[in-house]
């Protein structure tokens, strides 16, 4: 079973792989919503882009998400004013909302068929104890001129004790939204080349060089879309930002469709969406989150408990898909965007959206493009990629650095006393061969899949991810499948292969 969204779309373009040297104004890295949306405000504009991505369009987080369309990104402004003042909670509050209204616009300009409706969104509780946090959100939202409404009855198939509803927000089918963006860019004479690899980014003189493994592109700017920036210094966002795996599931409900989006006040998060398919009414339910490449993480502790859920609120429903996904954290729970660094001019990023990447890539294209355009942006200031601000949640600080540091010393880890004969089918562990640490996988059929189970980006130790059946970094998230191939960013190579 795979993503909803990736199932859905038909594909009607042909994307190739970069196979030449090439120049452009704008090299964007990564055909994800906010690459995409930032070559097609440029590509407007006039300027000549070039997309890279190393897989197809949308098969990566962006055609992952519940994509729901939003400003209220759970509880969140009454922290961002207490930590950063009234006048920044505005810009972010206020960036998002905009982001909405630029979504809907594009989507009624270029005529793109992506199932786009209206409909409120909530954050809810079934707690009491957590009334007083939503009353005081509610104050906050409306302190910054935003009239979001404390309710007491939703549309959910249960009762809430309270629930904060923002009016006017949206849906949409990101892939077919992608798909949208990717003709449009054609047809402005954009390029965009998939299964394309980037290894690295040279600066020379007053331009840059984007080198995959055959080719380069050379350009004055160059943006880095990837999910997680792979460029490790300067910069330092592995310094800054981690990963969770989140886990959705779709269920058909063999019942009315269910009105708004919904998510939890607090954990554990369940977050709901329905989608309209044919005379299916799906709905997405979604939580079961962690940290990627966290231990003991089980079937039973992700899918199963949404499943439970699914059957407690739809005795009669079908499971129709599952899929999960891992979103950038900052550690101060906002996106970092605009400067990569301000040792390298001209180079852009737009990461750590913090599991609300369908405003906030739009946010970041915005004002991506208003930098290189010249423009200058109102809302920047709240997103500054290279603020020091002092960090105020301290205590996940030391979580993720004492995680990368006790991941670093390798030799530190204590070696499980076990052997290969011992291992299940379909099962992985790491065991200690003549002083190698050696990451094993036993497949279906008996057969052995020997990595070394070293991250390939900062060299943290893997762990072994027995749902997916792959090994998922617990520093900085990436992840790389049973026979080493790296599958998700910040590292980009492959594990080192052992032979048995
Ligand atoms: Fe950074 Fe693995 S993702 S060390």
């Amino acid at each position: 079973m795979n993503s909803y969204w990736i199932e859905s779309t038909e594909v009607d373009v042909n994307f190739f792989t970069l196979a030449e040297n090439l120049s452009c104004d704008v090299c964007i890295i990564g055909a994800g919503l906010f690459g995409l949306t930032t070559a097609y405000y440029l590509s407007k504009k006039g300027l000549n882009v070039i997309v890279l991505d190393k897989s197809e369009i949308g098969e990566k987080v962006s055609g992952h998400t519940t994509a729901k369309i939003t400003s209220q990104h759970g509880i969140i402004y009454n922290y961002l004013i207490q930590s950063f003042g009234t006048d920044i909670a505005k810009k972010y509050l206020f960036a998002n909302e905009e982001a909405i209204k630029n979504i809907k616009e594009i989507v009624s300009t270029e005529n793109i068929n992506c199932d786009l409706i209206n409909q409120s969104n909530y954050v809810y509780t079934t707690n009491n104890d957590e009334i007083d946090i939503l009353k005081k959100e509610v104050q906050a939202v409306k302190s910054l001129g935003f009239n979001c409404q404390f309710v007491e009855k939703t549309s959910l198939p249960f009762e809430v004790c309270g629930a904060i509803m923002f009016p006017n927000q949206s849906s949409f089918h990101p892939r077919k939204y992608m798909i949208g963006l990717c003709n449009c860019i054609l047809n402005n004479s954009g390029q965009i080349f998939t299964n394309t690899l980037v290894y690295d980014v040279k600066k020379e003189d007053n331009y840059y060089k984007t080198i995959t493994s055959n080719h380069c592109i050379k350009s004055k700017y160059v943006v880095l879309a990837t999910h997680y920036p792979f460029i490790n210094f300067p910069g330092f966002y592995f310094t800054k930002m981690y990963q969770e795996t989140s886990y959705i599931i779709g269920i058909d409900t063999k019942e009315d469709f269910l009105d708004g989006m919904y998510i939890t006040a607090q954990a554990p998060t369940y977050s709901f969406r329905a989608v309209k398919d044919g005379n299916k009414n799906i709905l997405l339910i979604g939580g079961g989150n962690h940290k990627t490449g966290a231990d003991n993480i089980s079937y039973n502790s992700t899918y199963a408990l949404l499943e439970k859920k699914a059957k407690e609120l739809y005795p009669n429903c079908e499971l129709l898909y599952k899929w999960n996904t891992r979103d950038c954290i900052t550690l101060d729970k906002v996106p970092y965007i605009g400067e990569f660094s301000s040792l390298l001019p001209n180079m852009y990023v737009g990461t750590g959206f913090n599991k609300w990447g369908m405003t906030s890539s739009n946010v970041a294209a915005n004002i991506v493009t208003d930098n290189i355009l010249g423009i200058k942006n109102k809302y920047e200031k709240a997103f500054t990629s290279t603020r020091l601000k002092p960090i105020k949640n301290i205590g996940e600080v030391k979580n993720m650095l004492k995680q990368t540091a006790s991941s670093l010393v390798v030799k530190k880890i204590k070696i499980p006393d076990s052997n290969i004969q011992d291992l299940k089918n379909g099962d992985g562990k790491i065991i200690e061969i003549d002083g190698n640490k050696i990451g094993i996988y036993k497949d279906s059929s008996g057969n052995m899949h020997a990595v070394k189970p070293t991250c390939t980006h900062l060299g943290c130790t893997l762990s072994w991810n027995n749902i997916d059946k792959t090994w998922d970094c617990p520093c900085h998230g990436s992840r790389f499948d049973y026979n080493g191939i790296n599958i998700y960013d910040p590292a980009i190579k492959n594990l080192e292969i052992y032979n048995l």
